[in-house]
């Protein structure tokens, strides 16, 4: 039996200047599964991030979205708000050149950093102003603007553990509990696919864990897809449940944990090309904790 995937990407190319940032990649994400995708800096990653989520405009190549892929109840729910029609359905969708509120309804979503207009308000507000947008309910926030979506949004801060911090002016978050709210506004429209790059930036080793332990269990729980950059080995090998590596712009490997782990050509990318003698000894990276 033959999964269809959530997403699809299919010999993607960006260049900047004669370079090729992006030199021709391909991967699935299926639903239920998160995807770290992996490399060096400057490898390509965050241009190829950006092809996906429609920042960036590719050269060529597609960026493919199945909502067969979706259960049946999620797919009619889409139908009925008019997010999809029926052929669509059950059609593969080019996201490639779609608008970002688009991509919002057929159930994209992102991590954003929290900019200055959203720190003045409450860590619950920022929640619930994601899900009045996302609804269309503007307004009807006119006159009833606390109390729309509240309970939702408390709900999702429970989640992502931020219950206790509901009321506290977002400004004054720790910064790994703003992380935290850039997750909990992204689930916030309800996606079926999280895309977000570096999601742990700046944490430390027990923060990015614990960060990276959550977002496991939603993937899980909510069965979304999730593709994420990462560059703490650890985290990437403890969570992902598939591993793209990619190098000056190609995928080098994919595969799970073990499987990358022992890859030949990601521990020469990783060790130089010194280290292509067979031996066995761990990667360097291994032994790289919250630094
Ligand atoms: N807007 C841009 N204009 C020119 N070159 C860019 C641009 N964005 C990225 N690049 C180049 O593309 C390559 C890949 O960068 P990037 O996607 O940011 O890698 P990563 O996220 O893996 O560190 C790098 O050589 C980078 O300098
Ligand atoms: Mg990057």
């Amino acid at each position: 039996m033959s999964v269809l995937p959530l997403l699809t990407i299919q010999d993607l190319r960006k260049s900047f200047g004669g370079v090729a940032a992006v030199g021709g990649v391909s991967f699935d994400v299926r639903l239920g599964q998160i995807v770290a995708l992996i490399g060096t800096n400057g490898a390509g990653k965050t241009t190829m991030f950006n092809c996906i989520n429609g920042q960036t405009r590719p050269d060529s190549g597609a960026v493919i979205y199945n909502p067969a892929s979706l259960p049946t109840a999620e797919r009619i729910r889409m139908e009925k708000e008019g997010t999809l029609d029926k052929q669509s359905a059950s059609h593969p969708i080019n996201l490639t050149g779609l608008p970002p509120r688009r991509m919002a309804r057929l159930g994209i979503g992102r991590t954003f950093q929290i900019t200055a207009t959203f720190a003045s308000m409450s860590v619950r507000e920022n929640v619930q102003m994601v899900m009045i947008a996302h609804k269309k309910l503007w307004r009807r926030l006119w006159g009833t603007a606390g109390s729309l979506f509240r309970e939702e949004a408390m709900a999702l801060l429970e989640t992502v553990g931020l219950a206790a911090q509901a009321e506290r002016h977002t400004a004054t978050l720790a910064y790994g509990d703003l992380k935290r709210l850039e997750l909990a506004m992204a689930l916030a429209n309800d996606p079926k696919l999280l895309l977000m790059d570096e999601p742990t930036a700046g944490m430390g080793g027990e923060e990015r864990d614990a960060l990276m332990r959550l977002v496991h269990g939603i993937a899980k729980k909510r069965h979304i897809g999730i593709l994420f950059t990462e560059h703490d080995m650890d985290a990437v090998f403890t969570y992902a449940d598939w591993i793209i590596v990619v190098h000056r712009g190609k995928v080098i490997a994919k595969g799970n944990a073990d499987s990358i782990k022992s890859n030949r050509n990601v521990r020469e990318v990783y060790l130089g090309a010194d280290s292509s003698n067979g031996t066995e000894g761990p990667l360097p990276f291994l032994h790289n904790h919250g630094t």
